[in-house]
C-alpha cells in the first residue's frame, strides 16, 4: 500500500502540522508496518511557483512547440497528479499562514490539478487525512471569526474536487506560549492541542486498519 504524504509548513522542526501528520503516520505504520510513504515537504523544498503558468501555457500548444521550460512544467504537473492518483490514501499537512493557505501548498494543489483532466477526481473514495494548524484563534464569537480562509478551501479541493473520504483535523492556538497576547488562552490551547494529538493518532490508526 502506498501512502502520499505531503507538508507545507515553514517553520521546519517547529511545525505543529508536521507533528500531527507524524503522530498519524506513526498509527498508520503500528497498524501496516508494509505500506509504503511517498513523501514531499512543499514548504522546505518549494515547487517552482512559475510551474503552474508554464504548464498551462504548454496545454493551448501542440507538444512540438514547447519551450524546455514549459516541457518541464508539464512533466512536473505530471507527476504531481499522478503521485495523487497513485496513492491509496494521503496524509497532508497544510498550515494556515496570513489568513489563508500556505502558498506552497496552493502551487502544489494547482499543479496537481493542471496534470489532470478537466474536473478529474484525483483521489476518488480514498481516505484523506488533512491537518491544518493555526497560530490564533477563529471560532465563532472570537474578534477573528470568519478570518480562517484555509479550511473550507482544503475542504472544498480535498473532499469535494479530488472526491477523498475526508478527514480533517484542526488545531487552532497553536501561538499560545509563543505570542503573549494568547496567554489567557493557555490553558485552552492545551486542550486543543491534545484533542488534536489524539484525532491524528485515532486517524491514522483507524483508516490503516480499514
Ligand atoms: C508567516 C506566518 C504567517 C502566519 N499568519 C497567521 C495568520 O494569519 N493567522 C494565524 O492565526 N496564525 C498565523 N500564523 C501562525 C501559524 O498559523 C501557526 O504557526 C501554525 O502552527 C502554522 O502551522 P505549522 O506550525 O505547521 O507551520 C502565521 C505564521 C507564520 C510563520
Amino acid at each position: 500500500m502506498t501512502v502520499l504524504r505531503i507538508d507545507a509548513s515553514i517553520q521546519g522542526p517547529n511545525s505543529a502540522s508536521s507533528e500531527l501528520a507524524d503522530l498519524a503516520e506513526a498509527e498508520w505504520l503500528a497498524v501496516r508496518p508494509e505500506t509504503t510513504f511517498v513523501r514531499r515537504h512543499v514548504g522546505t523544498d518549494p515547487l517552482p511557483a512559475d510551474a503552474w503558468s508554464l504548464a498551462l501555457q504548454a496545454r493551448w500548444l501542440p507538444e512540438d512547440q514547447h519551450t524546455e521550460q514549459q516541457r518541464r512544467a508539464v512533466e512536473l504537473a505530471t507527476t504531481l497528479t499522478d503521485e495523487l492518483r497513485q496513492a491509496e490514501a494521503v496524509i497532508l499537512a497544510l498550515p494556515l499562514y496570513n489568513y489563508g493557505v500556505s502558498q506552497h501548498a496552493k502551487i502544489w494543489i494547482d499543479l496537481a490539478i493542471a496534470g489532470g483532466s478537466q474536473g478529474e477526481r484525483l483521489l476518488d473514495g480514498k481516505p484523506a487525512i488533512v491537518l491544518t494548524t493555526r497560530g490564533g484563534g477563529y471560532g465563532p464569537g472570537t474578534p477573528r471569526e470568519g478570518w480562517d480562509h484555509n479550511t473550507a478551501y482544503l475542504r472544498r479541493i480535498v473532499a469535494d474536487v479530488w472526491g477523498a473520504d475526508l478527514t480533517l483535523i484542526e488545531r487552532e492556538l497553536t501561538l499560545a506560549g509563543v505570542n503573549p497576547a494568547l496567554d489567557p488562552l493557555l490553558e485552552t490551547a492545551n486542550l486543543l492541542k491534545k484533542a488534536a494529538h489524539e484525532a491524528a493518532g485515532d486517524a491514522g490508526r483507524t483508516l490503516a486498519a480499514r
